[in-house]
């Protein structure tokens, strides 16, 4: 293949191989009964319709016997229940602090975070802890994970599937870490935790309560800063959510110093 083919399919997202036999699309038949493509988006179905079949049972008990992170992270270092795995190079498990009172939790990780193994580490990274400054935190103060802890190849986004499949995963690392402030940054993120197709253009800004276990997190969904690359007129909402989130630390950090 000529290198500035290869180079162009690599800033074009599709940088994994993940078939060892090369498919010709040129010969592929176009009979009658082919479905016309489309370009309208399949609504998301919701989760309590979905089969939750044996590998997200598996992902459930294997997530349930963890009670450290460390734990947790050697499970799913084993676990193969999720093809992301396949083509990740790394395991994007967390960042910052675990005894921090904030948990942020993103969608998936991206090719510089797949790099270095940890997430927000690329364009987006850099922009979440320049918003994270703006409020006075920073990677020692808060705690980072994302819904996938792989890759998902070309940066697409995850399927159902892959979501499902991991999710008791994020649900354990969030009851280890038990943080009294939740941030959910993105569709994907809020959309899975928060159970609701509702998209995130309604629900951020809005608190929630997430169930952890037997706990109740106060929870606020909220523009991924990916996005906010892409539109930055939206950094005005992005800004009112960190005024809040800021807003009700400072009021859980009051009420924690009254006698
Ligand atoms: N986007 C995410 O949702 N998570 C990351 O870690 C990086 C980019």
């Amino acid at each position: 293949m000529p290198e500035n083919l290869l180079k162009w399919y690599v800033e074009s997202g599709a940088d994994e191989a993940i078939g060892d036999v090369p498919i010709n699309r040129y010969t592929e038949s176009t009979s009658a009964d082919t479905p016309p493509q489309t370009s309208a988006p399949t609504p998301r179905p919701s989760l309590d319709t979905l089969p939750v079949g044996d590998v997200s049972g598996k992902a459930r008990r294997l997530a349930a016997a963890c009670t450290t992170l460390d734990q947790l992270k050697s499970a799913l270092e084993g676990f193969d229940g999720c093809g992301l795995k396949a083509t990740a190079k790394s395991l994007v498990f967390a960042d910052g602090n675990p005894h921090a009172t904030v948990m942020l939790v993103g969608e998936a990780p991206g090719a510089e975070e797949d790099r270095q193994g940890l997430p927000f580490v690329g364009s987006s990274g850099q922009l979440l802890d320049k918003m994270l400054a703006a409020i006075g935190l920073d990677r020692e103060s808060v705690y980072i994970a994302n819904i996938l802890p792989w890759r998902p190849p070309g940066n697409r986004k995850p399927t159902t599937e892959e979501t499902l499949t991991c999710l008791p995963f994020i649900e354990r690392h969030i009851e280890l870490v038990a943080p009294n402030l939740l941030m959910l940054l993105g569709g994907t993120s809020a959309g899975t935790l928060l159970n609701t197709t509702e998209g995130i253009t309604r629900l951020r800004g809005k608190w929630q309560s997430y169930q952890a276990g037997d706990r109740q997190i106060d929870t606020l969904p909220t523009y991924h800063p990916a996005y906010l690359l892409r539109q930055p007129a939206q950094k005005r909402d992005a800004w009112r959510d960190l005024l809040s989130l800021r807003a009700r630390m400072n009021a859980d950090e009051t009420q924690a110093k009254v006698p």
